[in-house]
């Protein structure tokens, strides 16, 4: 029988994610299958949980990987830590901040957004003064909007939230193991991400983490967590504790890829891992510049990891991008809602984020403008 996986060609992924994978992670991605309950399994599991808090910089115990791509992060979080009635506030600069809104009206939360334009960072000064209007139970912001390039400033929204009972969800997905993550040191209490971004694993897995304030806020809710499946208390459970209890069954060979990738990142070093993210930037963004190319980002609230560049007058989106996968088998984003067609989205993430690809996309992009 014909078989479509033999015609599976090497991508090299500089999208928005995912990206291009390590090879140590396919290897381990392809070791045994052990049952969900095997001590060896859970010694793996242990060890992810320790990897996590190190990448994440937390003590939370509750910190773990939810068997889901990033959505379910975000998902987990907001089911767990929302109830009919409370009141959430999200800052809102691109797409993944409208994705939170959706998520927390569809669970009846009282839902109020500010509402920052794309390409630009949330603005400390304007949530200082939302904050004195009224409390929130739950505060919301991503780190770094894939949709735009966008650093926000994690750091500083920590800051102004000290100084209320509001808890602190930040969206990671883009951000952890690229760039500096402190879920200790911000005041976050909950945080998510994923595996496929500068972590270079396949899609499949969100890493999570809850504070002693999140999980309290928890343990006192009203009613029953809607979600069976993503239950942090439950999951919990899982992955914690003397006895560990069936909650689902672990995607283990996947958690096998994460635990290579934690690793790796570890070898490498966090701080340099870090540092190769924004070398690598520099050199992208340099060339793009010498190509007559502008980035819609202003440089300090630039991501290293996703690169928003204006796609020039005459340039065709679409065909652009399949030129590049076609002829030079590289993958690189279009722009999303009310960018789509004015920007691209090269991703520097993980694996990809080494100046040969840099190098290797500057050279074919001549040819495609
Ligand atoms: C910032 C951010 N949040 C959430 C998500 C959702 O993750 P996933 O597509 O893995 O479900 C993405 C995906 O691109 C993202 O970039």
């Amino acid at each position: 029988m014909k078989n479509l996986l033999n015609g599976i060609e090497d991508v090299l992924l500089m999208g928005p994610g995912p990206s291009s994978v390590y090879p140590d992670v396919y290897s381990a991605l392809s070791r045994s299958t052990l049952g969900y309950l095997d001590t060896y399994f859970i010694q793996i599991m242990d060890e992810i949980k320790a990897l996590l808090q190190r990448l994440m910089k937390t003590r939370n115990e509750l910190t773990l990987a939810v068997s889901g791509t990033g959505m379910a992060g975000m998902e987990t979080c907001l089911v767990n830590l929302l109830e009919p009635g409370d009141a959430i506030l999200i800052l809102i600069n691109g797409v993944f901040g409208t994705r939170m809104r959706e998520i927390a009206t569809r669970l009846g939360a009282d839902v109020e957004v500010l509402e920052f334009e794309w390409g630009t960072p949330v603005k400390p000064e304007t949530v200082e003064t939302k904050l004195k209007e009224r409390g929130y139970k739950l505060v919301a912001m991503v780190h770094a909007e894939t949709s735009t390039g966008v650093r926000n400033p994690a750091q500083e929204i920590g800051q102004l939230l000290k100084a209320t009972d509001s808890l602190y969800l930040l969206d990671a997905v883009t951000s952890l193991g690229g760039i500096e993550v402190e879920v200790d040191g911000w005041g976050v209490d909950a945080l998510y991400s994923g595996s496929q971004k500068c972590l270079s694993c396949p899609p499949g897995l969100s890493p999570v983490s809850f504070s002693s304030k999140a999980q309290k806020a928890i343990a006192n809710r009203k009613t029953k967590t809607p979600s069976f499946y993503l239950d942090i208390d439950l999951i919990g459970k899982y992955w914690g504790g003397e006895k560990r209890a069936y909650h689902h069954t672990a995607p283990m060979n996947m958690l096998y890829g994460l635990y290579q990738s934690l690793l790796l990142v570890m070898e490498e070093g966090m701080d340099k891992v870090f540092a190769r993210h924004r070398k690598v930037h520099e050199v992208l963004v340099q060339g793009l510049e010498e190509l007559g190319l502008q980035l819609l980002v202003e440089p300090p609230y630039r991501l290293p990891m996703l690169n928003a560049v204006r796609i020039p007058k005459g340039v065709e989106d679409a065909a652009g991008r399949s030129a590049l996968r076609t002829r030079h088998k590289i993958e690189i984003g279009a722009g999303l809602g009310p960018l789509a067609g004015k920007i691209w989205r090269i991703g520097l993430m993980g694996h990809t984020a080494r100046e040969e690809n840099v190098q290797r996309l500057l050279s074919a992009l001549p040819e495609v403008l």
